[in-house]
């Protein structure tokens, strides 16, 4: 069987892109897998690909806000001054879309998510293409978004042509997801734009992550990120003695006073965005290596550790 080329050539994305094909693609928050977004059979085979069920919807992807404004309609006042803010960059905004996007992109809900990257090789692809990129993380449902071409490779090499190689990704969580509900602005998944650096811009917002047999976005499902090994999320101390696992995992957010080799840092200097650049990367690094279970701590949560801990905590929800 075949496996994905790993390059650097936009125009061998772009040529893929044009003839309907998927190909995977750096962005700053993790990489994406892409297709024409205005593709009805494209957008079904991303689905496919990655094994997502199709009431879960995709992030449509676009160079610019002038761009977006081409797929969207009535659109909040507040939505500009964050795409102006925030774009490009970690920022997902939900806006009423208009009927040139397909229902299975949004399955079938009225409003599209739109995002600007901010990765050069992917802006530029965007730039020479005649579409926007639906792009969900390049993973297979349910697991570890991706941060690295490798990362993609190990996981979905097999099912696709070409893995854009932007290196690692700078964010490392993915896009803040923000919409509204009347005039209030809603958060609905914490990322790379934190609820702070928003409300400086927007006002106080509402907060809105919890999972529900109805989510507004699918992300909030509490089965989202799982790693493969059991994983335990408190104090690590505590869990270790309570646990006794033979050989067990550990990821702490700044120190590691635990004599163990398996145990990771998130950030020895203890800053929130080298953590999160780093969390994806070492919750699979721990899933690989061989131990009986992963235990970890929260991060200080305000800024981007908010995210950090939502991911932890989705990790740890299919453990009792
Ligand atoms: O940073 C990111 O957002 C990355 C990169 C590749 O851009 N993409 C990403 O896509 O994380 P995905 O599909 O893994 O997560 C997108 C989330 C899902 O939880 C989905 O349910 C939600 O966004 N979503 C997308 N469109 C939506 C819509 N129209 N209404 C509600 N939720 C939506
Ligand atoms: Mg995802």
């Amino acid at each position: 069987m075949t496996v994905a080329v790993v390059g650097q050539s936009v125009s061998t994305a772009r040529q893929l892109l044009l003839q309907g094909k998927l190909v995977a693609i750096p962005t700053e928050t993790v990489y994406g897998l892409a297709g024409n977004a205005l593709e009805p059979d494209v957008v079904a085979s991303i689905f496919e690909v990655k094994g997502r069920p199709r009431f879960d919807p995709l992030i449509v992807h676009v160079a610019s806000w002038e761009k977006a404004l081409t797929y969207i309609q009535d659109v909040p006042h507040t939505a500009e001054i964050l795409a102006r803010n925030f774009w490009p960059g970690p920022l997902t905004l939900l806006l009423p879309r208009r009927p040139v996007i397909p229902d299975l992109v949004t399955s079938g809900l009225d409003r599209v998510g739109l995002r600007c990257p901010d990765h050069p090789l992917t802006r530029e692809l965007l730039e020479q293409l005649p579409f926007p990129l639906a792009a969900p993380s390049a993973n297979p449902f349910g697991y570890v978004s991706p941060t690295t071409a490798e990362h993609v490779q190990l996981r979905l090499g097999r099912r696709i042509p070409y893995i854009l190689d932007g290196g690692p990704c700078r964010v490392g969580i993915e896009s803040t997801i923000v919409g509204w509900e009347g005039e209030q602005t809603v958060v609905y998944r914490l990322g790379g734009v934190s609820v702070e650096q928003l409300e400086s811009v927007t006002g106080p917002v509402v907060v809105r992550t919890h999972s529900s047999s109805q989510p507004q976005a699918p992300g909030q499902l509490q089965s989202h990120y799982a790693p493969a090994k059991a994983f335990y999320l408190g104090n690590i101390e505590s869990l270790l003695s309570r646990l006794k696992l033979r050989n067990p995992g550990i990821l702490c957010f700044k120190e590691a006073p635990y004599p163990h080799s398996n145990c990771l840092v998130l950030s020895p200097s203890g800053d929130l965005h080298e953590a999160a650049r780093n969390l994806f990367g070492m919750l699979r690094e721990l899933d690989h290596r061989d131990v009986d279970g992963v235990v970890a701590e929260e991060v200080p949560n305000h800024g981007l550790g908010r995210a950090i801990n939502d991911r932890l905590r989705r990790a740890a929800a299919t453990r009792p």
